[in-house]
């Protein structure tokens, strides 16, 4: 099947870098944000993205220029009525996701394939609030989405063999890498790099090394781009807390359990660099 309108459901952290990346490579991106002013800050977002690549002459303007000719932003769900893919990027509430999946089923046309950039909740939910499940799938895509190179193309039992290889296709065209994965709660990158980052927690709360050291470690020693409290800052503590809770309801293993250190900040409101503050300050100088 061919895809030429894309919508992009959600226009946040997430949603915003995956539209962008979508409308870089060619599509027809139709973004669709809650209200109008987290749709403005969402664009506005992109815009800044896109002129940032300009300045630092990896984007040529008229080609910048194209790219946001190519991006429309919406409130209505129901623009929505002639895509032939969307992926939706809205906050991780399985509830709320299951409406969308629903509302998006009786508004994109038939042939339209759903896909969901979750972290955490179960494909399969999803596919069953549709009445197309072999067309429901996951394209899970990494932070910051216009940089990293990953995309994990979830299939779940019903996922029919034409949904999977057109998604995988649409991942190769946007330029990024597919990995083909069973839906299963963590997928793969989550799976492993969870209780990673949950085990630096832990041997920062028994003071076995200070954070900075931690980081230092890991960058130094295993040649990774940033230690686990910075990439705990970049993806965010509430993100962080939220799949560990829901990977350890669903594995019941200790290594996925949230430590007391990490429930705190969140409880505190030190998200990381969204809130300004997390391990590290974040607040403009
Ligand atoms: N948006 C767009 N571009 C960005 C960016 C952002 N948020 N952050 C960095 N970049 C760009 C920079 O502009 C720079 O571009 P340039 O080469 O054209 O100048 C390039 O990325 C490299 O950035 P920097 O030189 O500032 O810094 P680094 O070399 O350290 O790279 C990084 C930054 C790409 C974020 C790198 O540190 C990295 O790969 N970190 C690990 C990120 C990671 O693990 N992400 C996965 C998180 S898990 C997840 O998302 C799953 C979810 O379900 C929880």
């Amino acid at each position: 099947m061919a895809i030429s309108k894309v919508g992009v459901v959600g226009c946040g952290l997430m949603g915003g870098g995956i539209a962008q990346v979508v409308a870089q490579a060619g599509y027809a991106t139709t973004v669709v944000e809650a209200d109008q002013a987290l749709l403005d800050r969402g664009l506005g977002g992109i815009r800044r993205s896109l002129d940032g690549l300009v300045d630092k002459g990896r984007l040529a303007p008229d080609e910048r220029d194209r790219v946001r000719g190519r991006l429309a932003g919406t409130v209505r769900l129901d623009d929505l009525a002639e895509v032939d893919l969307v992926i939706e990027a809205i906050t991780e509430n399985p509830v709320i996701k299951k409406e969308t999946f629903a509302r998006l089923d009786r508004i994109c046309p038939a042939h339209a394939l759903l896909a969901s950039n979750t972290s955490s909740c179960t494909i399969t939910e999803l596919a069953t609030a549709t009445k197309r499940p072999a067309q429901v799938l996951g394209l899970h895509f990494f932070n910051p989405a216009p940089v990293m190179k990953l995309v994990e193309v979830i299939r779940t039992i019903l996922t029919g063999d034409p949904a999977f290889k057109t998604a995988w296709g649409f991942v190769q065209s946007l330029g990024k890498t597919p990995v083909a994965v069973q839906d299963t709660t963590g997928f793969v990158v989550n799976r492993l790099l969870v209780p990673y980052l949950l085990e630096a927690i832990r041997l920062l709360e028994s003071g076995v090394a200070s954070k900075e050291d931690i980081d230092q470690a890991m960058k130094l020693g295993c040649g990774y781009p940033m230690g686990p409290f910075t990439l705990l800052d970049l993806v965010g503590l509430d993100t962080t807390l939220y799949v560990a809770e829901v990977m350890f309801q669903e594995f019941r293993e200790a290594r996925f359990a949230p430590p007391p250190l990490l429930r705190r900040m969140v409880l505190a409101g030190h998200l990381g660099k969204k809130s300004g503050k997390g391990f590290y300050d974040h607040s403009p100088r």
